[in-house]
């Protein structure tokens, strides 16, 4: 399936921009994998980024300031927490059990801190290992919804899981969950691709930050990002 990303590049133009979301046809891919991992997505949610590390940057621009808190885990994965602290977030640790966050601890967190996102590895978590449970999920979910919060589902390491998959969060709630599936751990790190799913009502934004995160075509289109993003996934072909 991969080596088919490789041909469909090369059939293309090398002299333009790829579109902001990714090209369809790899969109469609991700979809039809991610499907053979247990999750239906549409190929329009879809937006590729450059590992899982970039698709957090876009949506801490998304939803947050610089400094705002942000919900992880009590041990939460390196990469975030550079990044986190690159931009002078509060990390409002979440406590851990055998399953990973704990509901009642989580809720007390995004109670006192009022922080907007949620950052969650719900399936072997880096580094516990952790596995949520049907019931921790839907716990989750359930404190997510009553505090309005946004869910970023790191899943780098669900595909490696071979039998029954867990279900996910963004199947739970997928009014809320950006869930985000790395190619690092199934291919290799090199590739820098992650699949990221975003809710309907901020996919096109997700096209515009992904657009500002890539400096050689902020540099060269400048101005508004968003309203040059819009055109440029309406005139994509594939
Ligand atoms: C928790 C977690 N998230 C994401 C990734 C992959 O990040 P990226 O796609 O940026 O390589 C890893 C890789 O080890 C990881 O452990």
């Amino acid at each position: 399936m991969f080596a088919y990303i490789g041909t469909k590049i090369v059939e293309r133009s090398l002299s333009g921009y790829a579109p902001d979301l990714g090209y369809r046809a790899h969109r469609d891919l991700g979809a039809a994998w991610i499907k053979s991992l247990g999750d239906t997505w549409e190929s329009e949610s879809i937006t590729i980024t450059r590992g899982a590390q970039e698709a957090f940057l876009i949506l801490l621009c998304m939803h947050t300031q610089p400094g705002d808190p942000v919900l992880v885990e009590e041990t939460t994965y390196l990469g975030l927490a550079h990044m986190l602290r690159l931009r002078n977030h509060h990390m409002v640790a979440t406590p851990m059990d055998a399953e990973g966050i704990m509901p009642d601890e989580l809720n007390e967190r995004a109670r006192s801190s009022k922080a907007r996102l949620l950052f969650v590895s719900p399936t072997l978590q880096n580094p516990t290992g952790a596995t949520m449970s049907l019931g921790r999920r839907q716990a989750i979910v359930g404190v997510a919804r009553s505090n309005d919060l946004l869910i970023i589902e790191d899943n780098p390491f669900a595909a490696l899981l071979s039998g029954q998959r867990p279900i996910s969060l963004s199947s739970l709630a997928p009014e809320r969950t950006f869930p985000l599936y790395s190619l690092s751990e199934y291919v290799a790190p090199a590739m820098r691709v992650c699949f990221m799913r975003c809710p309907s009502a901020y996919i096109q934004m997700a096209g515009g930050r992904q657009a500002c995160a890539d400096t050689r075509r902020a540099l060269s289109a400048g101005g508004d990002r968003g309203g040059v993003a819009a055109e440029r996934n309406s005139q994509e072909a594939v």
